[in-house]
């Protein structure tokens, strides 16, 4: 496994391979992290990671400062892995060029979660724009738990004629049912019994709408989750997951998106 802090360096090694496998990540590896780069074996290139911390996404400071991070720990689960390359930039090897495309804005930026985290997305789109002329993989992998996330980067890369094939990969759960997430990490023992009896309301909750026992009423599921332990909310909502859009009826395919604070920690999900 070779590692690169510089981008000139990565370049040069890297240059002459067509089919890179790359998996952009801000480190706290779990199992949600790795079941996507085991996934991306299946497609036989070179496998590159990169840890990069994005402090452009933040929308607050606080939240960046006590971003879990580990980067002797994700080393050594990556050699394990025997990923080809790992890329961990700073700040400037990552912002001080000014790319050849610009990113891609649409509607769906103000919804969800690009509608409480004021610049968010714009951050991310920012640093995978970059990323993706520095690498310049053959296939990029996402996780469906951003959904939104994943569903603005492949609009961009559309777009903007990036020659990169986005791979989505399914949200990793842990045991009690809470999608594995580096923000996992700061959760005490009470919060984490609290985010687990939130994933079994909305699974149980999306099982008696497509039955019909019960609509989708996002007052009534905001007091609900409260009452459970939860800080606040910031959203609830239901889309189709392909188009974003608002499903007509509940035989169309749907997810209920979620976004909810236990004390200071902000926790998103779809199911
Ligand atoms: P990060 O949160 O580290 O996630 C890296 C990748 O892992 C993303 O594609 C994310 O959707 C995926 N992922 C996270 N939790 C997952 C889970 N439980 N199951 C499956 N996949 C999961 O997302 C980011 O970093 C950043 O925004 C980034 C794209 C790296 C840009 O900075």
């Amino acid at each position: 496994m070779k590692i690169f802090k510089n981008k000139n360096k990565l370049q040069k090694e890297i240059n002459d391979i067509k089919n890179i496998s790359f998996i952009p990540t801000m480190g706290g590896l779990h199992k949600g992290h790795i079941s996507i780069i085991k996934k991306s074996k299946r497609f036989k290139g070179k496998i590159l990671v990169s840890i990069f911390v994005n402090p452009k996404q933040f929308n607050n400071k606080k939240d960046f400062k006590t971003y879990p991070r580990n980067t002797n720990k994700d080393l050594r689960i990556l050699k394990k892995l025997k990923v080809n390359y790992v890329y961990i930039p700073n700040f400037k090897d990552i912002y001080l060029f000014k790319p050849k495309k610009n990113i891609f804005k649409n509607k769906f930026f103000k919804i969800l979660c690009g509608r409480y985290r004021r610049g968010h997305f714009e951050g991310v789109l920012n640093v995978v724009n970059r990323l993706l002329e520095i690498i310049k993989p053959k296939y990029l992998f996402l996780g469906e738990k951003d959904m939104q996330q994943l569903f603005l980067i492949r609009k961009h890369i559309l777009k903007r004629n990036i020659k990169t094939r986005v791979i989505s990969c399914k949200t990793v759960r842990e045991k009690n049912g809470v999608a594995c997430s580096t923000r996992n990490q700061n959760l005490n023992a009470n919060q984490f019994n609290i985010a687990s009896k939130v994933y079994h309301f909305f699974k149980i909750h999306k099982t008696y709408i497509i039955n019909k026992k019960t609509n989708f009423n996002k007052k009534k599921f905001e007091k609900s989750i409260l009452s459970i332990g939860v800080s606040s909310v910031d959203y609830i909502e239901v889309y189709n997951p392909k188009f974003l859009k608002k499903p007509k009826n509940f035989k169309e395919d749907f997810k209920i998106f979620f976004a909810y604070y236990l004390g200071k920690i902000r926790l998103i999900d779809n199911i």
